[in-house]
């Protein structure tokens, strides 16, 4: 088995992959390899391993037959044309459950700091602005009591509901696949309670986006959404930033129709909108939720160990399209 990885591995997935494989192409370097260099990389090999910066759609599997496997070292596969390979007999496999922790510790932080100003203060005192304490200097709000609106209480989602309830938020969710025996779950575990997205985006006083992007979420929140949120909301992205219509929400902050929002991804990263660059209300990060040193560890093994089982014939359990396991076993010499 001949394998492509285009990024860095931690040393215990690297070590794992060659032990397993006969050729190991790996690309050392943080920058993305551009979608040329990964055809031309890909030639003759079986799978790769890929970020998410990586596209993988019908050009790019047709160009590199021997191609059947994709290994995507993230939960999120927005940038696989799952069809495009299920029908070629290629495996997809994602890294779910391994990141929930991380990414639902910074979307708390995230919203800790977007609700009491914290960068916004930091850079106050940085910028030699602080002149004494003052009663109503860089009042915020407090979390506890409040609503709190989950978009897409799946694993991350769950992850952030417990550390919510710890500051004592009442939840709110939407979760397009929950029926009635989840619904009594979430009901018994957090207290929480199912609605439609309008209701939530009236209610919550902080809201939390934790659904993956497809056709369906793109511009879930928009325009219509932002005019239903109360003036004190915090809105917090950590999952994809297409989920969110950006330019509704530079309107959204800069006419207070929301009070704040936490942002960890964007809709055309890394190119983020100037707007947003300038309002105060906002606190960015660059797509670190699951930048923990454990996570990323975890996240390389698990996606080796998927495309190690596979090889081996055994469908591995963070296959995203099981669906093409036949096609794709068959293709194994
Ligand atoms: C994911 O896994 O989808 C994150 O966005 C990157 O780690």
């Amino acid at each position: 088995m001949k394998v492509l990885v285009t990024g860095i591995l931690s040393q215990k997935a690297a070590a794992n992959l060659k032990q397993h494989t006969t050729s190991v192409d790996i690309y050392e370097s943080d920058d993305a390899l551009d979608p040329d260099a990964i055809v031309a990389r890909l030639k003759g090999k079986d799978a790769l391993v890929c970020l998410l910066g990586d596209k993988v759609n019908a050009q790019l599997l047709d160009k590199c037959p021997d191609l059947k496997l994709v290994a995507n070292v993230a939960v999120g596969y927005d940038n696989i044309n799952v069809g495009d390979a299920t029908e070629r007999g290629v495996l997809i496999t994602n890294t779910p459950g391994v990141l929930d922790n991380a990414t639902a510790d910074l979307a708390f932080g995230l919203l800790l700091s977007a609700a009491r100003r914290i960068s916004e203060s930091d850079r106050f005192v940085r910028d030699g602005k602080w002149q004494g304490w003052k009663r109503d200097l860089m009042l915020g709000q407090e979390l506890h009591g409040k609503t709190l609106g989950i978009v897409g209480l799946g694993r991350i989602g769950k992850a952030f509901a417990k550390r919510a309830q710890a500051f004592g938020l009442k939840i709110i969710y939407t979760k397009r696949s929950a029926d009635q025996s989840e619904e009594a779950e979430l009901k018994k575990l957090f207290d929480a309670e199912k609605v439609e997205l309008d209701d939530l985006c009236e209610r919550s006083d902080f809201i939390s986006i934790h659904c993956p992007l497809t056709p369906l979420t793109k511009h879930l929140i928009g325009k219509k959404q932002f005019s239903k949120m109360r003036p004190n909301c915090v809105l917090v992205n950590t999952s994809r930033g297409a989920v969110i219509d950006e330019a509704a929400l530079v309107e959204a902050l800069s006419t207070n129709k929301i009070a704040a929002a936490g942002l960890d991804v964007f809709e055309k990263e890394p190119a983020v909108s100037p707007e947003l660059l300038n309002l105060e209300n906002v606190v960015m990060t660059p797509h670190i939720g699951s930048a923990s040193r454990e996570t990323r560890e975890a996240m390389d093994e698990l996606a080796i160990a998927g495309l190690i089982s596979a090889f081996a014939k055994k469908c591995p359990q963070n296959a995203v399209n099981p669906d093409a396991w036949d096609k794709f076993a068959g293709r194994l010499s």
